[in-house]
């Protein structure tokens, strides 16, 4: 930390775009964690708040954003926020879960596996990771998995290099979706309060997604995680809906926003889900030792 963080922060505030963004910005994490507090197992629960640091709180929602504050320090984590797909609208674990040097499972789908792993052996005391860490890693990767751009287009970087107009303000494709979309609901639609916004998407799970629920949280066969059916959706998300008629330099205004902004409280309603459901499988008595992931 110190002022070496401060000054990448200046640096990097200073260009017209981040080269690699983080993901929902902190509302977006905020919220999916939020959601995912309210449907924890008490023992999962009792779990969760035994690994939180003392700084959240007993909050998982305030250490969400913690692996995007850490990107500078932690820069073999940076791959691990996203999926890169040569153009194509389908995920394939094999082919596109790497970072930039080719190593295997270097990326959000391959995280979400990881870090689950790591914490299965909770209570093992020979266990070496951080699983203070591991908890906090993997609530923030269920969260990116969930944003389309996030399983994108390796030549625009997910987005990041499209260059367009936010109504009047310049933005790129990536941060509309990880920040622009929220704020303005947040302004037009949820008084400016990010617990509005949770309330309305939580009452959307109750009632009008409730026959739906059950199928985003079934993880069947031999995965644990499901990381891999997440990212799958998100790249098709990305397809039909993010790319969907933008080009460089195109300005989004309402259309966009009207047509977009269910698929985005939908992915933060399934990301708190399926968020909890994966806390409480890994705390849950029966898993354990011989699981196996699914690519
Ligand atoms: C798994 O977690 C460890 C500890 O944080 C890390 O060193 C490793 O790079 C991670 N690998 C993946 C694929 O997430
Ligand atoms: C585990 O990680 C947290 C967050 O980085 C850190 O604050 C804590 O000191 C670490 N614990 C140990 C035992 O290293
Ligand atoms: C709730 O569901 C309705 C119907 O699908 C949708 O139009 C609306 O945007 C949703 N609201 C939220 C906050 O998710
Ligand atoms: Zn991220």
């Amino acid at each position: 930390m110190g002022w070496l963080f401060f000054l990448h922060f200046f640096l990097l505030s200073l260009m017209a775009r981040a080269p690699c963004t983080d993901a929902w910005g902190k509302e977006g994490h905020y919220m999916v964690c939020k959601i995912a507090e309210q449907y924890l197992t008490k023992r999962a629960s009792n779990a969760v708040l035994d690994l939180l640091p003392p700084a959240a709180e007993g909050e998982l929602a305030s250490v969400c954003s913690w692996a995007d504050q850490v990107r500078f320090r932690y820069r073999w984590a940076s791959p691990l926020h996203y999926a890169n797909t040569p153009g194509v609208c389908n995920f394939k674990y094999s082919r596109d879960c790497h970072n930039s040097r080719d190593e295997l499972d270097m990326c959000v789908v391959g995280a979400i596996n990881n870090y689950t792993t790591q914490l299965l052996n909770y209570k093992d005391s020979s266990n070496g990771y951080n699983l203070t860490e591991s908890i906090m890693f993997l609530a923030h990767f269920m969260g990116d998995v969930h944003q389309p751009l996030h399983v994108a287009f390796e030549a625009d970087e997910g987005g990041n290099t499209i260059d367009v107009r936010w109504y009047r303000r310049k933005s790129n494709l990536h941060h509309v979706w990880d920040v622009n979309m929220i704020e303005t609901a947040m302004r037009d639609f949820y008084e400016r309060d990010v617990n509005v916004m949770i309330e309305s998407i939580e009452k959307n799970i109750t009632d009008g997604w409730s026959d739906e629920v059950s199928q985003w949280k079934a993880c069947n066969g031999d995965s644990v995680t499901c990381a891999d059916k997440y990212a799958s959706e998100s790249i098709k998300l990305a397809c039909d809906y993010a790319y969907k008629d933008v080009d460089e330099g195109s300005t989004l205004e309402d259309d966009y926003f009207f047509s977009r902004l269910p698929v985005v409280e939908k992915r933060i309603a399934q990301g708190g889900v399926r968020l909890a459901a994966l806390l409480n499988r890994i705390f849950s008595k029966k898993v354990g030792g011989n699981l196996k992931f699914v690519e």
